[in-house]
């Protein structure tokens, strides 16, 4: 584990930093990036009738003119190739007591719907019932960054829940903003 109580200042060597390539690893960085809470989404549309979608934590609103947002997926996702045909994404923020349907919407293995009522627009885009925002999009761009792609959606129509609360992730934990 990194332990770094030493205070960065510019013209601090990386050694001073407490931080060495030997210890950038994939499993700090992953540890690293977890101390940064955020929301988790569920991202769905239907493919040949079927109901496809992943939950992401890496979702960014992004611009108001045009309405743009974005969330990062991994470039080895087996699911990505399948929902990026769609004509429409459903954006689902999920709420506080989604803690058990983010993992149901991540398995690898089985039903990612499971348990979960959803909603499918017009237009195909799936959302799930009880979530605190739906947002429908459409692909903008795509962007190469590394093992992930940047996916740039632009927002065609919006849902709001307000009195939903948010589930937040957390150090590979599930809390409540009151918790
Ligand atoms: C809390 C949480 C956040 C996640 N965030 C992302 C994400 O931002 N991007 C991503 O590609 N996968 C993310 N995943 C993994 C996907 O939900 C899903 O497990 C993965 O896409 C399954 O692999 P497949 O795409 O090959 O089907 C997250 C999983 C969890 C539990």
């Amino acid at each position: 584990m990194i332990v770094c109580t030493r205070r960065v200042r510019d013209g601090d060597s990386e050694d001073q930093r407490g931080m060495s390539s030997s210890n950038l690893t994939q499993a700090t960085l992953r540890e690293a990036f977890g101390y940064f809470p955020s929301g988790v989404i569920a991202i769905a549309a239907e493919v040949d009738g079927t109901r496809v979608g992943l939950a992401a934590s890496t979702f960014v609103p992004v611009s108001l003119e045009p309405p743009l947002v974005l969330f990062c997926v991994r470039n080895t996702s087996t699911t990505w190739p399948s929902l990026r045909t769609a004509a429409r994404l459903g954006i689902s923020v999920l709420g506080e007591s989604h803690d058990a349907a983010v993992r149901t919407l991540a398995t690898r293995t089985g039903d990612r719907f499971a348990g979960l009522e959803t909603v499918s627009s017009d237009n195909g885009a799936v959302f799930v019932e009880g979530t605190s925002v739906w947002l429908e999009s459409t692909i903008d761009q795509l962007v190469l960054a590394g093992d992930h792609t940047i996916v740039i959606l632009r927002v065609t129509d919006i849902t709001m829940h307000p009195d939903v609360a948010p589930i937040v992730f957390h150090r590979s934990i599930f809390r409540r903003l009151d918790a």
